[in-house]
């Protein structure tokens, strides 16, 4: 097979699937050189993996500070392996308790009292922006009410979203992205007044708790957890909040408006949105490395390899899914999509990413029942090797 797995390529961003169901009849276990590591594309064989942190280890899985120059590691000090005890970046023992700790703030209870929240954030902005007849969904309508939401419910002020909001950018870029090292060092100043800004969050938490996340986190300082442990987690729930569920929403809307299916009948709206999940996730898998040799479908996977569990191939799996690259709006089976993950580091947000896309949906199908792509824009998805997300959809109504 000449092709690779190079997500960096104009056809593998916009329509990987014909390449992808090629590797899982021909090469379940596909070493790209591009990537440099093995690529699992069965549903079958990425269920097992995520079910099998012992041999498929997530230390240090998400860390790409790798990339970082001397002057800038110099520059973060302690802070230059930030993300290492991320929730999501440690096997057990530390995943035990770091999950339990982060668990206890998205009881069913707490998720459900965040709808009210949510809709009211989506009907304000409608209320804004209905009358103009036109926005890019994706800068306009998609992110606000998600990242508003999560500064609220890990009790950032109304005052210093904005503030939080750019800050959190930049820590994105510098951690989870190659930079060249002007930027590295701009982005790196950029990080440690986040740092300081959520140090002092932290410490007001301290003495005067309130009904937030942070507050939550801070009361378990010294018996579960450690203080930068509860920095760390609070990043986490800013990287899983802010931008997963605007971008799922995004690839979502032009979905149905591509099939004809808007607005979405509400009966069929929680179908829906797993149906466009399956078919156009936002997050296309997950990283793990072999913690010993393994051998899988007759290819060796030396210990300390790279693997790239393929969550957006496995959702295209004919095997799993009939007729995987069409929509059926009401799949039976479209929950079985693994874009939350599986297993133990099954994705602590997705009750409440789901309870966010289905009341977007009802919200603005309600209110934007017109709602039509703009003519004559090229739509092209973001070049990234583990999400997918749109830059911009122009859409009127
Ligand atoms: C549609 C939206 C979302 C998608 C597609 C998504 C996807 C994922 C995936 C694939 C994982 C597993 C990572 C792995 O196994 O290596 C994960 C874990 C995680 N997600 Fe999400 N997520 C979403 C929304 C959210 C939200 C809203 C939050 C928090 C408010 C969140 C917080 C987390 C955290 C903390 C973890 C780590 C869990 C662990 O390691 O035990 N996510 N997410």
């Amino acid at each position: 097979m000449r092709e690779d797995f190079d997500v960096g390529a104009d056809w593998h961003v916009a329509d990987p699937y014909a390449f992808l169901a090629r590797l899982r009849e021909r090469a379940p276990v596909f070493r790209s050189e591009h990537l440099g590591a093995y690529v699992l594309t069965r549903y079958a064989d990425v269920r097992a993996a995520y079910g099998d942190p012992r041999r498929f280890s997530s230390e240090g899985s998400l860390t790409i500070s790798r990339s970082l120059t001397t002057e800038t590691k110099e520059k973060l000090g302690e802070h230059g392996s930030f993300l290492s005890s991320f929730v999501a970046n440690v096997d057990p023992p530390d995943h035990t308790r770091l999950r339990r700790s982060v668990s206890k703030a998205f009881t069913p209870r707490a998720v459900a009292a965040m709808e009210q929240e949510f809709r009211r954030l989506n009907e304000d902005l409608l209320d804004r922006l209905a009358p103009r007849g036109h926005a890019d969904f994706v800068t306009e309508i998609g992110h606000e009410p998600s990242v508003k939401l999560t500064a609220r419910f890990i009790g950032v002020p109304e005052s210093d979203e904005a503030f939080v909001q750019s800050h959190v950018k930049d820590w994105f870029q510098l951690f989870l992205s190659p930079q060249p090292p002007e930027r590295q060092l701009e982005l790196a100043g950029s990080f440690l007044t986040y740092l300081d800004y959520v140090d002092r969050l932290v410490a007001a938490r301290a003495k005067d708790p309130k009904d937030d996340f942070t507050s939550l986190m801070t009361s378990l300082i010294g018996e579960e957890l450690s203080h930068r442990e509860v920095v760390e987690l609070i990043s986490t729930i800013l990287l899983g909040g802010n931008d997963t569920v605007p971008n799922q929403l995004g690839n979502t809307v032009l979905r149905l408006l591509r099939e004809d299916a808007w607005p979405v009948p509400p009966p069929l709206v929680a179908g829906a949105s797993e149906e466009c999940m399956r078919i156009d996730g936002a997050s296309l898998g997950s990283f793990r490395y072999a913690a010993a040799d393994l051998t899988t479908h007759g290819v060796d996977i030396p210990q300390g390899s790279l693997v790239l569990l393929s969550t957006d191939s496995a959702a295209h799996d004919e095997t799993v899914f009939p007729d995987p690259d069409r929509f059926v709006i009401d799949r039976p089976n479209a929950a079985e999509h693994m874009v939350f993950g599986y297993g133990i580091h099954f994705c602590v947000g997705a009750a409440l990413g789901r309870l966010q896309l289905r009341t977007a949906l009802e919200v603005l199908g309600r209110r934007l029942p017109g709602l039509r792509l703009a003519p004559g824009q090229e739509i092209a998805y973001r070049r990234s090797i583990v999400g997918r997300g749109l830059p911009s959809l122009l859409v009127e109504w």
